[in-house]
């Protein structure tokens, strides 16, 4: 499904149901693909909001993830902007990340050879912005 967005409101009612699907899950892969300003952050934030998570600290920049807690998940929010190699990847240590349970939402997931469960596409052009899920997925 692709939503064509012309507000911040879209996207937070988008952000709105996707928390719904993610409420009934400890577990997931999240990746957010899109080019630089197209919204994953923004995303991420609200439907953090939505899942109770009041202290969203931005995007990962120094550190390569946050860490949320709710009453009954961990959340992982990931930034891979920075890491150019598998190499890198490995010396950050991303993968042990992934010995957790929690709901992952990875921005910039090119370099990881893992396999997602949800993958949600940004479109941001001079004309609109766009999300595309996959809800099938899910
Ligand atoms: N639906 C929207 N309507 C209007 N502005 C938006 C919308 N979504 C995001 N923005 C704005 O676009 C800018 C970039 O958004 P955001 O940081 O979420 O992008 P990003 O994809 O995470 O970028 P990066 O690749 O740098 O991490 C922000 O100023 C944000 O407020
Ligand atoms: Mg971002």
């Amino acid at each position: 499904m692709i939503y064509n967005i012309k507000t911040l409101s879209q996207t937070k009612k988008i952000a709105q149901e996707f928390a719904q699907i993610i409420k009934n899950k400890n577990q997931a892969i999240i990746f957010l693909k899109g080019d630089l300003g197209s919204g994953k952050t923004t995303f991420v934030r609200f439907v953090l909001h939505y899942l109770g998570i009041k202290d969203f600290k931005g995007s990962p920049s120094f550190t390569i993830a946050h860490e949320y807690y709710t009453k009954e998940k961990k959340v992982i929010h990931m930034d891979l902007y920075r890491i150019q190699t598998k190499e890198e990847l490995l010396n950050a240590g991303i993968f042990e990340y992934f010995d957790q349970v929690a709901i992952f939402f990875i921005e910039w997931p090119n370099l990881l050879e893992i396999k997602p469960d949800i993958v949600i596409e940004f479109n941001l052009t001079i004309k609109q912005r766009s999300i595309g899920i996959d809800w099938a997925t899910n």
